[in-house]
Parts: structure tokens; sequence; C-alpha cells
């Protein structure tokens, strides 16, 4: 049996994650940690992790990046592998991750969906092959309680696109400020919110007559969880350093 530390265990991901794994034989949720206790779960949850006692053999994280500093000082101190999922972290905070991730396993990904994984793997071939003729913009849309925008994830299809395309590309987010025609060598990068949109991602290549549109619509926060969970298990007992999908898909 894994036990788990689940960080911002009354939370919308969370609490699907706790659903997720009641009644699992291989993984537990043996503790949780959030500033808001007052959801009843039915495993001890800790305003502040330096009460934690409990065994714990790996951490999730699904809170708020303001609770990054507990989270990795909490997973370096006991030496616990982490699932990192909260998005939004600022490059500070991304130099904190890897400095910590010297010391214990850190898996992250900006979507734990596997669906989104296959996305990137698919876009980055389209896009060497269509660099030349194509205009590349990236769509994405999600409930209007997020905070973060653009999401990690279409940031992380930019960061993907530009790699294949040894990083020329320069980033336009929205265009509302610009009144000059497209470059040949932008990304664009747009975001809706909206109501319950759980999360889609459109990567449009837009050429003379004819556009490739790629798209991934998440319809429940649950593939989100069922990743992390897989992370989890993969991270268990892990050595330290960087861990994300294409290495949890290349374990199987
Ligand atoms: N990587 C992925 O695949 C993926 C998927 C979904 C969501 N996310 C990210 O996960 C995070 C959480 O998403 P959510 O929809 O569950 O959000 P949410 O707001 O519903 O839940 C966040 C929880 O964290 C707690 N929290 C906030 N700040 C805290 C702090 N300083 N200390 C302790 N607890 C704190 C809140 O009380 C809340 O219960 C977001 O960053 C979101 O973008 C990532």
């Amino acid at each position: 049996m894994i036990d788990i530390l689940l960080s911002g265990c009354n939370g919308k991901m969370g609490q699907v994650i706790t659903r997720l794994t009641e009644g699992m034989d291989d993984l537990k949720i043996a503790a949780g940690y959030d500033k808001f206790t007052a959801v009843k779960n039915n495993y001890p949850v800790f305003s502040d992790l330096k009460d934690c006692k409990v065994k714990i053999d790996v951490m999730i994280d699904f809170s708020n990046p303001e609770a990054l500093d507990s989270v990795l000082d909490y997973a370096v101190s006991r030496k616990v592998p982490l699932v990192l999922a909260t998005t939004g972290l600022n490059q500070i905070q991304q130099k904190s991750v890897e400095n910590a991730s010297k010391q214990i396993a850190v898996f992250m990904t900006a979507n734990m969906s596997l669906g989104i994984n296959l996305l990137i793997d698919l876009v980055k071939k389209a896009a060497k092959l269509l660099e030349e003729n194509f205009d590349i913009e990236i769509v994405e849309k999600h409930h209007n309680q997020k905070l973060d925008a653009p999401s990690g994830t279409a940031l992380t299809i930019a960061d993907e696109i530009n790699s294949a395309l040894e990083n020329k590309c320069e980033y336009i987010y929205d265009r509302h400020s610009r009144r000059k025609k497209r470059g040949k060598k932008e990304i664009g990068i747009h975001a809706v919110r909206g109501g319950t949109i759980v999360g889609e991602h459109s990567v449009i290549f837009a050429g003379n007559d004819e556009i490739i549109e790629i798209n991934h619509t998440a319809m429940s926060k649950d593939v989100f969880g069922i990743g992390a969970l897989r992370a989890a298990k993969f991270m268990s007992g892990k050595e330290h350093g960087i861990y994300g999908m294409k290495e949890l898909i290349s374990d199987k």
C-alpha cells in the first residue's frame, strides 16, 4: 500500500482524488494538507504540515502556488517524492522546485491527462512539417474559477512546439494591444474563461486555403486525478530528479 499526503485535499481536484482512491487496494490517502479544513474526510487534514507525523510514501499537490514553500519544505525534510500538479508557478518558484529536485524526486506536468500528452507529441510533429507555410495559434478554454491565464498546459504546448522549431518562435498573448500584421514566427496564445468548462486546448495550423486543428477536451476532472495517481505509483521510491509524463509513459 502506498500512503499519500494530499496537498489541497479540500479543493476541487483534492476531492476528486479522495473519491478516486476510495476502495483502492494499492493507494491510500493517509493524510491531507489544506488551509481550509471544514470538509470531513476519512483521513486527518493538517493546516500546518509541521503537525503531520503520519507515515507518507508520496505527496500529491493540487493546491495553489502560495503553498509551494511549505510543500517543498515538507517533501525535502521528509525525503518524500512529490507529484506537483499545481500550475501558475513563477520563475522563482520554478527555481525552488529545481533546487528541491536535487534532493527529492519531483514529478511535474502542467497536464496530468494522457490525451494532452499525446496531443503534444502530435503537434510537435505537425509543427516541424508545416512550419514554412502555416501560422500556429493556441486557444485554451477553462471554467470561470481558474486563477492563471493562459493555462500551464497552453504554455507547455507552446514551449514544446517552440523547442521542435529550434526556439525561433515569439509568443503573442491575445492581440488587443497590437495593431500590426502577424509575424511568421509567432505562436498566438489565447485564453477563454467561462462557466464550468473543465479544460479545452486547441492548436490551429492555418495555411493558405487549409486549416488543421488538433483539439483535446477534458470531459471531467477525473482524467487529471487518474493521471496524478498513476504518477504517484510511478514516483514511490524514486531517486531525486525531475520526472514527467515522458518518463511515466516510457515506463509502460
Ligand atoms: N496538472 C494538472 O493536470 C492539473 C489539473 C487540474 C488542476 N491543476 C491545478 O491544480 C491546482 C488546484 O486546482 P483546483 O481546481 O483543485 O483548485 P481549488 O481552488 O478548488 O483547490 C485548491 C485547494 O488548495 C487549498 N489551498 C490554497 N492555498 C493554500 C495554502 N497556501 N496552503 C494550503 N492549502 C491551500 C485551498 O484551500 C483549496 O482547498 C491549480 O493550480 C490548478 O491549475 C492542475
